[in-house]
């Protein structure tokens, strides 16, 4: 864990960043990466929701959490600010979909359990102490479920900057863990090692690890992005939860 940070501290810097305006921005699928390297692989790991209860794990404003509701799914999102979980609160109030949004920390002990699917997206890497929380959202899930998490890619987070300013991707201290300041919050960074050797630990089995580019016609449009579609700025890993609960 970094050791200067602390998840309350964390969860108090993304509570205070998140602005309305930013999140009805992205309220329907998401900023630019997610409608565009991020989402149609979450769906296709997931497989086809409909009727399944699913966990959207730091939900942030619940865009996800609507998409798999308007797939059929019944969805939990648990979001621990209270300017996220209170923007998707409203969202639902404005048009139900059914979704339930919990305010929780995943990393502290919680009874969420028996769902079919749990997904954590963009989350583990903006929280200090993840271990935990990545052990809430495998125990949420039924034995033999499912299990995705989506990160920014461990090797190529700065990408953007990286990429601007050299032309191509320079990496140092890869294998430390530190802190990335970033514009609404800190993300934390570790190799990705330890994000599989935990789910491995946790006795999940992996299915699948993605790392989307963009596809050709989104670089034709927008030729400044062709780096995205030469190097991965995302990680996708959908694992299978133990066939029996860890003791
Ligand atoms: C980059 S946002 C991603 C939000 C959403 N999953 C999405 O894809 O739009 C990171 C989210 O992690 C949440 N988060 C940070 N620490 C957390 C914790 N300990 N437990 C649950 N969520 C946390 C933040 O509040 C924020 O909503």
């Amino acid at each position: 864990m970094t050791k200067e940070w602390t998840n309350e501290a964390a969860i108090r810097q993304w509570n205070s960043t998140a602005s309305r305006a930013a999140l009805a921005a992205t309220a329907d699928e998401g900023d630019f990466a997610k409608r565009h390297l991020v989402n149609e692989h979450v769906f296709r790991l997931l497989g086809n929701v409909a009727g399944q209860r699913i966990l959207d794990a730091g939900c942030g404003n619940g865009y996800l959490s609507r998409m798999l509701a308007d797939r059929g799914a019944t969805v939990v999102g648990v979001e621990p600010t209270d300017a996220m979980v209170s923007f998707a609160r409203d969202h639902e109030a404005d048009e139900p979909r059914g979704v339930e949004y919990i305010q929780a920390d995943l990393s502290r002990p919680s009874d969420l359990g028996g769902f079919d699917a749990v997904v954590c997206s963009m989350v583990l890497m903006a929280v200090p102490d993840w271990k935990p929380a990545m052990r809430t959202c495998v125990a949420a899930a039924k034995p033999g479920g499912t299990f995705v998490f989506t990160l920014v890619h461990p090797a190529f987070e700065q990408l953007a900057a990286g990429w601007r300013e050299h032309g191509r991707y320079r990496v140092d201290r890869y294998l430390e863990e530190y802190e990335l300041v970033g514009p609404a919050a800190s993300d934390f960074h570790r190799p990705l090692s330890a994000y599989l050797n935990e789910v491995a630990a946790l006795g999940c089995r992996i299915r699948e690890v993605v790392e989307p580019g963009l596809a050709p016609d989104i670089v034709e449009s927008r030729p400044e992005l062709e780096y995205l579609s030469r190097l991965p700025n995302f990680l996708l890993v959908a694992v299978e939860t133990p066939p029996s609960r860890h003791p």
